[in-house]
């Protein structure tokens, strides 16, 4: 049968359970004929996921005969799915009315209710291209349907990771920056690090590179974006790491719509197996969107209270928008500033419920050498613990490496930010009263 044995983890924030092998739907139209609210539900479902964005599907009513009934006067979509209730032989004869409707180069998917190896064998020799037993997972509606349109030798898309700071200068395009090229080190197939923050991107600067326009002509040039135009864009920082440089200039606004990076993202994550985000702290539409689209999200946060909230913000809203993946990594920066008052680590954690995958000490003269040279940490020192953990990021980003099952510990996050905010006021109370 379908190979369907997998466990999606229910709560959802353990780093080391990762899910199957699902990539994104390209364009196609699914329309589904089911027999039962359930599996009409999990169809539902499955469509507000992120990698079915690109899909349009329909949900209709009445299982197979209806969908035969309904082909004879409409025009059938890429893939149909029925669902159906019906014992072997009644379902053939069935099918073969279904497939009689078909246009040609529609597929179809069988949900039924029964486990039966002969069942299987005669609708495959139908050419039903998948048949699965209810009930059914939401995820593996998705999976089901990505092996469909990503057969073996064709091509597939990059792996996108995109990094966001909680606050300003929290250091997540130095990490952003550091990480991709150690993934393209390690994993030594190609990496494309595409700097989103057009106005004052530090990417060229920390590569000590001085590149065209990179993402500027290519998001602005989207209609004319091809293979050949994006490798003129690209400037190369080693073997396998090549920049989309920010322009870093104001002679233009950078105001973008929604789907402004559409284009751009799908070209080049359909020429690399890695491509790395370095995204502006900002909360435009562009940015939410790419978010939400990413495979792996990367949270990086200084341990104060602002970030604390902001980084609790991004998580929830990641955790509704991507109810199917896990939630986004965290890594905290700068821990360790003398005589500047800190949430301890394990407590901003335990706030946010998620287990840092990194916690990266404040080293002014390591981080600020290797700014001002246009190194990574890695050439600026031979000091190893910063280049371990970026070494460590890009593992357990990239899913080489599970992060090692840690303490799980809740911490309702309302005293945290009290006793934070209760300090100053406390304080100004005792002055008003001396
Ligand atoms: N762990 C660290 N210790 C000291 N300085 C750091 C550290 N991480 C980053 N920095 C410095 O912080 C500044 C802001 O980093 P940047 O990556 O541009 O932040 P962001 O992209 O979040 O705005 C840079 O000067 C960088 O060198
Ligand atoms: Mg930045």
């Amino acid at each position: 049968m379908t190979n369907l044995a997998f466990d999606i983890a229910a709560d959802g924030d353990d780093a080391t359970t990762r899910p199957p092998e699902a990539r994104p739907i390209p364009r196609i139209t699914i329309q589904a004929f089911c027999d039962t609210p359930e599996i009409a539900g999990t169809i539902e479902t499955a469509a507000m996921d992120r990698r079915m964005s690109r899909a349009h599907v329909k949900v209709h009513t009445g299982g197979i005969n209806a969908a035969t009934e309904f082909y004879r006067s409409a025009p059938t979509p890429n893939l149909i799915i029925v669902e159906t209730q019906m014992e072997v032989d009644d379902l053939i004869v069935a099918l073969d009315s279904l497939a009689e409707v078909c246009d040609a180069g529609t597929k179809v998917m069988v949900v039924g209710h029964s486990n039966d190896v002969r069942l299987y064998r005669e609708l495959l020799k139908r050419g039903v291209s998948e048949y699965l037993v209810a009930p059914i997972e939401v995820m593996s509606v998705i999976t089901v349907i990505s092996g469909i349109y990503h057969e073996p030798g064709t091509e597939k898309l990059g792996q996108v990771y995109a990094f966001i700071g909680a606050k300003g200068g929290v250091g997540s395009s130095t990490v952003a920056h550091n990480v991709a090229w150690t993934m393209a080190r390690l994993i030594g197939s190609d990496v494309i690090l595409a700097d989103l923050d057009l106005p004052f991107g530090t990417a060229g600067l920390d590569f000590n590179l001085d590149p065209a326009q990179g993402i500027a002509e290519a998001v602005f040039g989207a209609d004319r974006l091809d293979e050949v135009l994006l490798d003129r864009l690209l400037a190369k920082c080693e073997d396998h790491l090549s920049l989309l440089a920010a322009p870093a200039a104001l002679d233009k606004a950078y105001d973008f719509g929604e789907d402004a990076f559409d284009q751009v993202l799908e070209i080049v994550q359909g020429n690399v197996p890695t491509v790395v985000l370095d995204l502006p702290h900002q909360w435009t539409a562009w940015v939410r969107k790419t978010l939400i689209a990413a495979d792996e999200v990367v949270i990086t946060a200084v341990p104060d209270l602002a970030n604390l909230r902001n980084a609790k913000s991004i998580v929830d809203l990641l955790k509704q928008a991507r109810p199917n993946d896990t939630p986004p990594k965290l890594i905290l920066n700068q821990v360790g500033v003398p005589k500047r008052p800190e949430i301890k680590p394990d407590d901003f954690a335990a706030a946010l419920q998620i287990t840092p995958i990194a916690t990266i000490p404040f080293e002014p003269l390591l981080f600020g050498t290797a700014a001002n040279n246009g190194q990574m940490i890695a050439e600026a020192s031979a000091k190893t613990v910063i280049s371990d953990a970026f070494t460590d990021i890009a593992q357990v980003v990239s899913g080489r490496k599970e992060l090692k099952k840690a303490r799980r510990r809740g911490l309702d996050l309302a005293p945290l930010l009290q006793r934070f905010k209760s300090k100053p006021k406390a304080k100004a109370k005792a002055k008003k009263a001396s």
